[in-house]
């Protein structure tokens, strides 16, 4: 499994370069370097294998569903992940926890089967053009009040939420996309 790991970060290590001028940090896996069409490792078809190694400080337990996913990549290597960008658990903002509504309203869009995911603050598709893939808007950070405000409203300034528009990958028929171009007809 180790030698599987090891080749995963020497693969994205050759790629990693590319991202550097590629429109968006996520460009570059291609959609294969995310989802393996032939050899998922996971749900929704997932190249990565999922970690099992990095634990929840809220649940004592290790991270499941979708999160679990990004920490496969998102992870120092000793925590299980491939040590990219790495996050940790014990310094970040809550993940992989059902909210307490004393603290947080989340709405509904933002949430996996009722838990805060790391989808639930980022939406990782590359049609996503948002500063760090974030799920609003934010003017490259400088509105990042705005954002902590969809779920710390009484916090935030109330003036924060108006035009505040949530990015949404995850539904084909709202797509803006164009249509891909008729096939040429056939000469007769
Ligand atoms: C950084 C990793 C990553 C990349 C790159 C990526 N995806 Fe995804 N994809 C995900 C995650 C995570 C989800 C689940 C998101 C959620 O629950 O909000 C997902 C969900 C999906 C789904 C929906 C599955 C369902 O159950 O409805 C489709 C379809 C999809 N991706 C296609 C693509 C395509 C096409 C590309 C390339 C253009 C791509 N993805 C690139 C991580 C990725
Ligand atoms: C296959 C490995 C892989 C997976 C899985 C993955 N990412 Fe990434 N991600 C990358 C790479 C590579 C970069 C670029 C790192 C860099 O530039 O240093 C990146 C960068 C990012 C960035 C920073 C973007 C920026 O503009 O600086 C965010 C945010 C991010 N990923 C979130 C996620 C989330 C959330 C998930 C899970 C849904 C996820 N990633 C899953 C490989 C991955
Ligand atoms: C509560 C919302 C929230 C959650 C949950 C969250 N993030 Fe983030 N993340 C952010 C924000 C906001 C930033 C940008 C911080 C900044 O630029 O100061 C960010 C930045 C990042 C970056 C870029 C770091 C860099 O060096 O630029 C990565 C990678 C990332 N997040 C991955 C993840 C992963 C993986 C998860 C789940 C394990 C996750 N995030 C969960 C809000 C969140
Ligand atoms: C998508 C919803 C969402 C967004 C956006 C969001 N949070 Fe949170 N926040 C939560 C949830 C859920 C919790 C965990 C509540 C609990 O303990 O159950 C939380 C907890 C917190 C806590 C308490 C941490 C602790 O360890 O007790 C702080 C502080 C916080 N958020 C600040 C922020 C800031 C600052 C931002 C913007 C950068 C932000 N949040 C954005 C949902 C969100």
């Amino acid at each position: 499994m180790m030698v599987f790991r090891i080749l995963g970060i020497m693969i994205l290590s050759l790629a990693v370069p590319a991202l550097v001028f590629a429109a968006g940090a996520h460009d570059g896996l291609n959609c294969v370097g995310c989802h393996g069409i032939h050899n998922a490792k996971g749900e929704i078809i997932f190249a990565v294998e999922a970690n099992k190694k990095s634990i929840n400080p809220k649940t004592k337990q290790a991270f499941t569903g979708t999160t679990a996913l990004c920490l496969g990549c998102h992870e120092t290597i000793e925590r299980g992940g491939m040590g990219i960008a790495a996050v940790s658990a014990n310094h970040s903002h809550p993940y992989g926890v059902m909210p307490n509504a004393k603290v947080a309203t989340v709405p509904d869009v933002f949430l996996r089967d009722g838990k805060l995911e790391c989808v639930g603050c980022h939406d990782p598709h590359p049609s996503n053009a948002n500063y760090k893939y974030l799920r609003v808007d934010t003017a490259k950070g400088a509105k990042m009040g705005d954002f902590c405000g969809m779920c710390h409203s009484s916090k935030a300034d109330p003036g924060a939420l108006k035009g505040m528009k949530i990015f949404n990958s995850m539904d084909e028929r709202r797509s803006s996309a164009p249509a891909p171009a008729a096939a040429p007809e056939k000469k007769k």
